[in-house]
């Protein structure tokens, strides 16, 4: 499935991205307050897209004039550990160069739309870790309201956090959509 925006097209990834997300994902500002480690080589890249980015509904985000990768949005399987986290949530990264410019905001409307108009999903989840407030603002952009917090263990950081989630049902999405 690829979706198209604006400023750039969501498509699925290839191994051949790897260079791509290795220039964003070994930037200790993007992975660490998502809850993943900095990349350490274009084969960790190359690792991410063959598991965590392989999903049918995890986007590349491709910048349309440069066509280079530059980030990742889609919906995450992390709903699997014990205690289980909320089903079909949305997550995303972004290299820091792009922050800022309301390009993670435009591809989380696309794929939000996708979610409810051509998945048939009825609610839509989010979260983010205390003090990751880019995030927060994404989902408040997007139109998501605020539902739990909880503590949680970050596996891949060893590190325990608490945890905000928001969710966005399909009602409120079309309640809140301009005309
Ligand atoms: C979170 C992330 C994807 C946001 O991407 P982005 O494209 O910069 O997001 P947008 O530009 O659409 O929106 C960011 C908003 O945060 C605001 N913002 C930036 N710094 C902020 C801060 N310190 N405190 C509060 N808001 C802040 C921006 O002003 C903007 O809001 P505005 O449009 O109302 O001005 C990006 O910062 C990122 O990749 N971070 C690291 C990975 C990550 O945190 N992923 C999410 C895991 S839950």
């Amino acid at each position: 499935m690829i979706l198209e925006t604006e400023r750039l097209l969501l498509r699925p990834f290839y191994e051949s991205d790897a260079e791509d997300v290795f220039a964003y994902a070994q930037d200790p500002r993007v992975g660490p307050v998502a809850g993943w480690p900095a990349h350490k080589s274009v084969e960790d890249s190359r690792q991410a897209i063959r598991t965590v980015f392989a999903g049918p509904r995890v986007f590349a985000m491709t910048k349309k004039d440069t066509g280079k990768v530059i980030g990742s949005i889609g919906l995450v399987d992390r709903h699997f550990g014990d205690p289980p986290l909320p089903d079909n949530e949305l997550g995303y990264a972004l290299g820091a160069d792009y922050w800022g410019q309301g390009l993670t905001t435009e591809a989380a409307r696309a794929v939000i739309a996708c979610c409810f108009t051509q998945l048939g999903l009825q609610t839509l989840w989010c979260g983010y870790y205390e003090g990751n407030e880019r995030s927060h603002r994404v989902m408040e952009k997007c139109g998501f309201t605020y539902r739990f917090s909880r503590w949680e263990d970050v596996e891949l950081m060893h590190e325990r956090r608490k945890s905000h989630y928001y969710a966005l049902t399909k009602s409120q999405w079309e309640a809140g959509r301009p005309e």
